[in-house]
C-alpha cells in the first residue's frame, strides 16, 4: 500500500531498511521464556495497539494474528539506553548520528527507548529543548530527555521548573568537566542540586575535575605528547575520583539524590561504593565502553583506530572494566548506558595534531545489549533476570516510567525483544546500522534477533522496517523512588538543631 511504500523511500541509505510493513496490529510471541527483572517462565505475550494484552502459556489467538515463534529462546524487554547523545553539536561539530539513524541503529540492537540530554542554546533550557523537539522529529523510537544546566540565575531556575512540571522532564545534567564550555564549579553546581531537590528532579553529574584536565592536557603538550593516548594520559582515573567524591558530598550536603554518569575508573567506583554503604542515595551509571574495552587501542600506531576509542572520561588501563563487572554485578552499579556520541573518521581527524581536538565519544547505542549479554552474562557474573534489570527495568524505574516501561507484563508498552541464547553474528563497522565509519567493538558477538517498538516488528531477519516520525516522546513525571523519605531525613535533621544552646551572659 502507499503508506508502506512511503516508509520505504524514507529509509533509502539504510541497505536494509525493508517493505511491506505488516499492517497487523496483533501480535503472539509464542512459547519463549519470559524474563522480567524478578521472574521468569515459558509464556506467550500477545500484544494489540502497541500495548501487552496477556502474558501467558498456551494463548490462543484467531487467524489475523502474526505469530512469531520464540521457543528456546529469551523475551525480554526492550532495552533502555540512559544516555545518548544524537545530533549533538560538540567540540565544533555535530554526532553522525541523529535522531533517525541513531535509533534505527538502536532498535536493530535491541533498545527501544533512549533517554538523550538537551543541550541548552546560550544557557537557554527552552530554547534547548526547542531545539531538540525540532531534532527528534525522525525519531522511529521512543525517547525522553534530559537536560544539561551550564549556567544559574533566576530564569534557569524557573526554566528548570518548566522543564519538570511541563515538559516531561525529571533530570538536570551538570558537567564538572569541559571547561571553557559546559563545565560548571562548585557554587553552580549546589544551587542546581538545591533546585533539583524542590523539583523532585534528579542530578546527574559528569565527573571529571575539569581545571585540572586542563592543567593536565598543558602538561601533556609540553611532553610533545600529541595523539590520542595525551587524552587518557591529561584526564587520569584521579581526576575522575575526585570530581566523583566532590559530587556526592555536595549532593549528601544538600541530601538529594544522585545519578553519576559514565562510572569508568575504579576511582570513581568505589566513591560511589562508600557512598552505598553509608544509605546515600547514589545511582551509578557504567557505560559499555568502560565495562568492556581497555585503554590498550589509545596507542594504536594507526590515527584513525586510536582517535575512535577517545572519549570523556577516558576508557581506563585493563582492569578497570573487570573491576566495573563486578561492581554492576553486585550492585554497587546499577544501570548501563552507551554515552552512545559518534563522529566518523574525518570528524576525529580534526584532532590528528592535538588530542585536544579529537570530538570526544564512541560508538554503543546498537551494541549495549549484545555487549551486557556477552560480558556480564555468558562469563557468568549476572542472571538473566539481572540482564533486564541492568539494561532495562532499573532505568525505567530511576526515571519514574516503571512498569510501563521496563517490564513485559499486561497493560506495559510492547517494546520487546527475542535474544536467541544458540546463535550469534559478529559486529564490524561494515554490517552496523549507524551513521559512522568505524566500531569499537570490531570483531565482538551479538544475540538479539527481533526487536518489536511499540508493537510493531522492527527488526527481524537481519531487516530493518524503521518509520521516522513513529517514535514518541515519553514524558517522565518528578519525585523518583530516590526521594521518597528525604523528607522524613530532613525533618529529623532540622529537629536535632531545635535546641539552641542557652549562654549566660558574663557578668564580670
Ligand atoms: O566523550 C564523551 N563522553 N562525549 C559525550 C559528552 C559527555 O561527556 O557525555
Ligand atoms: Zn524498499
Ligand atoms: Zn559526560
Ligand atoms: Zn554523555
Amino acid at each position: 500500500n502507499s503508506q508502506s511504500n512511503q516508509f520505504c523511500e524514507a529509509g533509502i541509505g539504510y541497505g536494509e531498511v525493508g517493505c511491506g510493513l505488516s499492517s497487523s496490529t496483533k501480535l503472539l510471541i509464542k512459547g519463549g521464556t519470559v524474563v522480567n527483572a524478578h521472574h521468569q517462565e515459558v509464556a506467550d505475550v500477545y500484544v494489540e495497539d502497541g500495548i501487552i494484552v496477556a502474558v501467558k502459556p498456551d494463548l490462543k489467538v484467531t487467524d489475523d494474528v502474526k505469530v512469531i515463534d520464540a521457543t528456546g529462546k529469551f523475551v525480554m524487554p526492550g532495552g533502555i539506553d540512559p544516555h545518548t547523545h544524537l545530533a549533538m553539536e560538540f567540540m565544533g561539530t555535530e554526532t553522525i548520528d541523529d535522531f533517525f539513524s541513531g535509533q534505527a541503529a538502536a532498535l536493530a540492537g535491541g533498545t527501544t527507548m533512549h533517554i538523550d540530554f538537551v543541550i541548552p542554546v546560550n544557557g537557554s533550557l527552552i530554547a534547548g529543548l526547542e531545539s531538540y523537539e525540532e531534532k527528534a522529529k525522525k525519531s522511529c523510537m521512543d525517547y525522553g530527555f534530559h537536560m544539561a544546566i551550564t549556567k544559574f540565575d533566576d530564569s534557569v531556575s524557573r526554566d528548570m521548573e518548566i522543564m519538570v512540571k511541563e515538559k516531561g522532564i525529571n533530570s538536570f545534567k551538570f558537567f564538572l568537566a569541559y571547561k571553557g564550555s559546559l563545565m560548571v564549579n562548585d557554587e553552580l553546581l549546589l544551587e542546581g542540586l538545591k533546585r533539583c531537590k524542590s523539583l523532585g528532579a534528579l542530578a546527574m553529574v559528569h565527573a571529571e575535575n575539569g581545571d585540572a584536565v586542563f592543567e593536565g592536557q598543558k602538561r601533556m603538550i609540553q611532553l610533545g605528547i600529541t595523539g590520542p593516548e595525551g587524552h587518557a594520559l591529561s584526564r587520569p582515573p584521579l581526576l575522575e575520583g575526585e570530581a566523583t567524591a566532590r559530587a556526592i558530598r555536595l549532593a549528601g550536603f544538600v541530601n538529594t539524590p544522585l545519578y553519576v554518569v559514565h562510572v569508568m575508573s575504579i576511582d570513581a567506583m568505589e566513591e560511589i561504593a562508600k557512598a552505598r554503604k553509608s544509605g546515600q542515595r547514589v545511582v551509578g551509571e557504567p557505560v559499555v565502553s568502560g565495562l568492556v574495552l581497555d585503554d590498550s587501542g589509545l596507542w594504536d600506531s594507526d590515527f584513525a583506530t586510536a582517535s575512535k576509542f577517545v572519549m570523556s572520561p577516558p576508557i581506563r588501563a585493563a582492569g578497570h572494566n573487570k573491576v566495573l563487572q563486578g561492581a554492576l554485578s553486585n550492585g554497587v552499579l546499577q544501570l548501563v548506558g552507551t554515552d552512545h556520541c559518534v563522529f566518523n573518521s574525518t570528524q576525529k581527524a580534526f584532532g590528528i595534531d592535538d588530542f585536544r581536538k579529537i570530538p570526544n565519544g564512541v560508538n554503543g547505542i546498537e551494541e549495549r545489549m549484545h555487549l551486557v549479554w556477552d560480558t556480564m552474562v555468558e562469563s557468568g557474573q549476572i542472571s538473566i533476570n539481572d540482564f533486564v534489570r541492568v539494561t532495562s527495568t532499573e532505568c525505567a524505574r530511576v526515571f519514574n516510567i516503571y512498569p510501563r516501561k521496563g517490564a513485559i507484563i499486561a497493560g506495559s508498552d510492547a517494546d520487546i525483544i527475542i535474544l536467541n541464547p544458540n546463535s550469534s553474528f559478529e559486529i564490524n563497522a561494515r554490517s552496523h546500522h549507524s551513521r559512522t565509519d568505524t566500531n569499537v567493538y570490531e570483531g565482538r558477538r551479538g544475540k538479539v534477533e527481533v526487536t518489536i517498538a511499540g508493537g510493531r516488528v522492527v527488526w527481524e531477519n537481519n531487516e530493518l522496517k524503521v518509520v521516522p516520525g513513529s517514535g514518541k516522546y515519553i514524558e517522565m513525571p518528578p519525585f523518583n523512588y530516590l526521594f521518597s523519605g528525604i523528607d522524613k531525613a530532613d525533618a529529623s535533621y532540622l529537629s536535632s538543631l531545635n535546641a539552641p544552646v542557652k549562654r549566660s551572659k558574663s557578668t564580670t
